[in-house]
């Protein structure tokens, strides 16, 4: 079955040539793009949408968020608006919270917010564990998630639980929990912060998860400097996220990491993509994460949700987007690469074509997953020129129509 989307005014490709064409048109056959061109020379199709003069991007790519959990923290967040400093402990009260709750309603809860990201145009999703804290929780929240985001994120090491020995429980992370979960989640994760993991105890669980064949990311450098992104580039991870505060040699660090890499095939041996979150940054009033230094510095970023409880219950991509073109000068060109291809970059899912069935997403190319988002505006432009607006008009995952 193939489809013919056409008459498409802009069609933001993302793809390594950061091709924009205009009057343009794409088919997909099952799930993968099979065509992409001017509407003019486009082939036939069985089914033929006319996209009306509207722009087209490929669908976000959320590569940070926490979706598996329950209860609310509006007191919090009400607090921090009235002047507190948001601090890691505020992930306990989600972790009873979660705990309580039955497998049933934590997978209706994640569920629901992963059918409210699809419905703003990001089809491709990262979520992480973290709210469990224990063998039992973990596990139940890395197998629910596994069912309900593409890609899932160890993240015992979010807090260590009142009353435990910050060891003991870096052991009981990197021993018992670690095999509970394993066989739900591809990357594992650490919270490196001050109140959360020192950098001897973020080192050795993110060495055991490597040396149990997950890939590693790093939450690092969001409350003060520290030796996250330090960590991260020596320790190879492929994303270090927040790095809101970065030393100069935090961003030097950055861009090295994609020294051995080829950006324009996409070969060679890959760096850490720095993920900035701010509309995370917004809601714990933390300075905006340095994109526009990091991206002129040659570093490959990616924007994300962070979608969780505490500090960005959001799973507005297109916010994060208007965001980081309004206040983090990127441009609209870049913010929506961050979004779509950095992300995909984030999650090492930015190649693979049919040749060996793992399809690339964040960017629009023939052999690509077909992951579209139309907008309902002529021009991306219009994400940043018309904040807030509800722009997101259709949307295709994996070749099926979403919305
Ligand atoms: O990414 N930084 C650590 N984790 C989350 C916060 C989680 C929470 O406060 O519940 C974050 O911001």
């Amino acid at each position: 079955m193939s489809t013919l989307i056409t008459n498409i005014a802009e069609l933001m490709t993302q793809d390594l040539e950061h091709r924009v064409l205009k009057d343009a048109a794409v088919v997909i056959e099952g799930e993968r793009i099979s065509w992409i061109g001017a509407a003019a020379d486009a082939p036939a199709a069985d089914h033929a949408v006319d996209a009306g003069g509207r722009a087209m991007l490929p669908g976000w790519v959320d590569s940070h968020s926490h979706l598996l959990f329950a209860g609310d923290r509006t007191a919090e967040f009400e607090a921090r608006m009235a002047g507190e400093a948001y601090a890691a402990g505020g992930i306990a009260v989600t972790m009873e919270a979660t705990r309580a709750t039955s497998d049933f309603d934590l997978t209706r809860l994640a569920m629901g917010r992963v059918a409210e990201a699809v419905s703003q145009g990001t089809t491709y999703l990262e979520t992480k564990t973290g709210y469990g804290l224990d063998v039992e929780n973990e596990a139940r929240s890395a197998r629910i998630a596994s069912t309900v985001a593409d890609q899932v994120t160890y993240l015992g090491a979010h807090l260590v639980p009142a009353g435990q020995d910050p060891d003991e429980y870096t052991d009981l992370v990197c021993g018992p929990m670690l095999d509970a979960v394993r066989p739900y989640v591809q990357w594992a994760d650490v919270f490196c912060e001050m109140g959360a993991f020192t950098a001897e105890q973020s080192r050795r669980v993110l060495l055991a998860c490597r040396d149990a064949g997950l890939g590693l990311r790093v939450h690092g450098n969001q409350l003060g400097e520290g030796p996250g992104v330090q960590l991260a580039v020596e320790l190879g991870a492929a994303s270090v996220d927040h790095a809101n505060y970065l030393a100069g040699q935090d961003v030097k660090a950055l861009a090295a990491s994609w020294s051995g890499w080829d950006a324009v095939s996409g070969a060679g041996r890959r760096g850490t993509v720095a993920t900035c979150l701010p509309a995370c940054d917004l809601s714990t009033r933390q300075p905006l994460a340095p994109a526009r230094e990091l991206l002129d510095a040659g570093v490959q970023v990616a924007l994300a949700s962070n979608c969780n409880p505490g500090t960005s219950y959001t799973s507005s991509m297109a916010y994060c987007v208007t965001t980081a073109v309004l206040q983090m000068r990127l441009s609209v060109h870049e913010a929506v690469r961050a979004a779509t291809y950095g992300g995909a970059l984030a999650l090492h899912k930015d190649t693979g074509r049919d040749a060996d069935g793992e399809r690339a997403v964040g960017s629009i190319a023939v052999g690509h997953r077909a992951d579209l988002h139309l907008l309902n505006a002529p021009s991306a432009t219009h994400l940043a020129y018309r904040p807030g607006m509800p722009l997101t008009y259709a949307v295709w995952r994996a070749g099926a129509r979403e919305r």
